[in-house]
């Protein structure tokens, strides 16, 4: 049987600014075989959660505070998600590591977006401004970012696309962010979500 539309969470830590693009993306008809049914944030303050809250979004606040271990966090994650039927996860800035277990169970059906050409400034450690840090030392004349699936190695996952963006000699760290946010990452991310969530609706809601 095949679905006309798979349900996606998006899991959150801060600003949201890429949750915001997949928002307008679902707006303007750029994704049409997903719909955002949730967002989780892993952060009580995260803006993300506003966002969520302004486009009349389901959210949920799970931290490892409340929680005690990651464990059982990530445990009443998947209560939530399995609550809300999710098919399909899209990490956009959760910057939190899943784990082997998590990542097995929801196998080619997790998404995340980072802000580097994988494989160079990536895996543990590497999130937000330091990749950009990294790339501005090492002295890369181009960069980007990747959308990829999640497995349990971080950053290690299959490719699903990536855009190379400029580096220019006068580039701040956050000068950089903010280009390859808006000319790579909230391009390709909802692009990989309609992609991805397409092949599921032709697959019965399985990747
Ligand atoms: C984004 O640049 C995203 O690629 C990065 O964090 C930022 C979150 O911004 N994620 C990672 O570095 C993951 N390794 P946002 O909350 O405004 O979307």
């Amino acid at each position: 049987m095949s679905k006309k539309k798979i349900n996606a969470a998006v899991l959150v830590s801060g600003g949201g600014t890429n949750l915001q693009a997949l928002i307008d993306a679902q707006k303007s008809g750029i994704i049409k075989s997903a719909k955002i049914k949730l967002v989780i944030s892993n952060k009580p303050d995260a803006y993300a959660l506003t966002r969520a809250k302004n486009a009349k979004i389901k959210t949920a606040v799970i931290t490892k505070d409340e929680y005690k271990t990651a464990e059982n966090a990530e445990k009443a994650m998947i209560k939530t998600l399995e609550e809300n039927n999710i098919d399909l996860i899209v990490l956009a800035g959760f910057l939190s590591i899943l784990s082997e277990k998590f990542t097995k169970k929801y196998g080619r059906r997790i998404i995340n977006v980072h802000p580097s050409l994988i494989p160079s400034f990536c895996g543990k450690g590497y999130y937000g401004l330091k990749v950009h840090e990294e790339a501005l030392k090492k002295g890369v004349k181009v960069t980007g970012a990747t959308t990829h699936f999640v497995n349990e190695i971080p950053d290690g996952g299959e490719i699903i696309m990536q855009k190379a963006v400029k580096v220019y000699e006068s580039d701040t760290p956050e000068k950089l962010q903010k280009r390859v946010m808006k000319q790579a990452e909230w391009k390709i991310l909802p692009l990989s979500v309609e992609k991805i969530a397409k092949e599921m609706t032709e697959n019965g809601g399985k990747q």
